[in-house]
């Protein structure tokens, strides 16, 4: 059976780039192959320093990843700190990659850059290893992630490759699969860049907890491009083309479908604003009754921990002996 593995980092809110990027593709997935999907509150350290923050957004993803459609009973959801091999396995990724790849990553170079005035700490630029550990404990033959997630993917590949040429064959070489709708979801405000959680404008930012007024308002908002034609040409027509897309995906059609159904931009707004309203009502509903219920939310997250915890310590036994460390028996 096909070993699926993808994670997300509880760094705040959820938004629609996050649920049509990836989200929604690990649901899909998960009655047809084994999945795996982490909560990686290690990563979030790399950008978080406020105390108690990363726990109180680990529980509330927890949540949402059961709202939104993942079944725990197929489904292994875990937390990635509570499984001490990330870490273990993660140092002898940067070991394997080289200071010339993680230096050449476009994460790294926004992130830091983003946070000129700010502390960047050595974990933004080591990301990658501790990605890859993610994704090679878990012997995955796919990681479903967004667009921008690609570059990781590509880096894990090689880093797994480097690892089984020296050390003879240890992982499983992954392979990125992103949707045909909805890869990389722009921001509504500048559709030339991807929707990102950001701390000083939201506009452009469609959270999954936004109410239907809110969804409103900020399609309404969305900025269009300077002709009225409604046509889907990523290049030429950036704003209206992330409008069509979001619409198509959020309705299960193509976006040149989706284009000739409307001749104002107007009607456009509305419609993708209307199918997103409906996407995410019942999304919204079985979060607030998930939250309510912390004990059942901690069974469950038990409950995937543990499954994750014998793969993961089967994989990093095999990379130790694999490199030769002295046993300790
Ligand atoms: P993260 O937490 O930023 O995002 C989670 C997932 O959402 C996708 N995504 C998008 N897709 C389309 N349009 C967008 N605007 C958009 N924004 C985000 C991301 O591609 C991702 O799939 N480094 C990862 C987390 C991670 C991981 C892993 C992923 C850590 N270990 C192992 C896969 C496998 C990240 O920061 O994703």
């Amino acid at each position: 059976m096909t070993r699926v593995l993808s994670c997300i980092q509880p760094t705040g809110e959820v938004h629609l780039g996050n649920y049509l990027g990836a989200l929604r593709n690990w649901v899909d997935g998960q009655d047809k192959a084994d999945v795996f999907h982490g909560i990686v509150d290690l990563h979030a350290l790399t950008v978080t320093e406020e105390p108690g923050l990363i726990g109180a957004n680990t529980l509330q993803l927890a949540a949402m990843l059961f709202a939104i459609g993942l079944n725990p009973d197929v489904a292994t959801v875990f937390v990635q700190s509570h499984i001490a091999e990330h870490s273990q396995l993660s140092w002898i990724m940067e070991c394997t990659v080289s200071f010339g790849e993680l230096s050449r990553m476009t994460q790294f170079k926004d992130k830091s850059a983003k946070r000129e005035a700010e502390f960047v700490s050595a974990g933004l630029f080591t990301y990658p290893a501790l990605q890859a550990a993610d994704i090679l404990l878990y012997d995955a033959d796919e990681v479903p992630v967004g667009d921008d997630q690609r570059q990781h993917v590509e880096i894990t590949r090689d880093i797994a490759i480097r690892f089984n040429h020296r050390f003879g064959e240890t992982f499983v070489i992954p392979k990125a699969v992103t949707p045909s709708n909805g890869a990389r979801v722009m921001d509504l405000q500048n559709p030339t860049a991807k929707m990102s959680k950001s701390e000083d404008d939201d506009a452009g930012v469609i959270y999954l907890l936004d109410s239907p007024a809110t969804i409103e308002k900020k399609f309404k908002r969305a900025v269009t491009d300077s002709d009225s034609e409604v046509a889907y040409d990523r290049q030429r027509k950036p704003g209206v083309s992330n409008l069509l897309e979001i619409l198509a995906a959020s309705t299960l059609i193509s976006p040149q479908l989706a284009a000739a159904k409307f001749s104002r931009y107007d009607d456009l707004k509305t419609a993708s604003a209307d199918a997103v309203v409906a996407m995410l009502e019942p999304i919204q509903r079985r979060y607030g009754e998930l939250l309510k219920d912390k004990g059942e939310l901690m069974r469950l997250i038990h409950k995937g921990n543990s499954r994750a915890q014998v793969v993961a310590a089967k994989t990093l036994s095999r990379a130790q002996n694999a490199i030769g460390f002295l046993g300790k028996d």
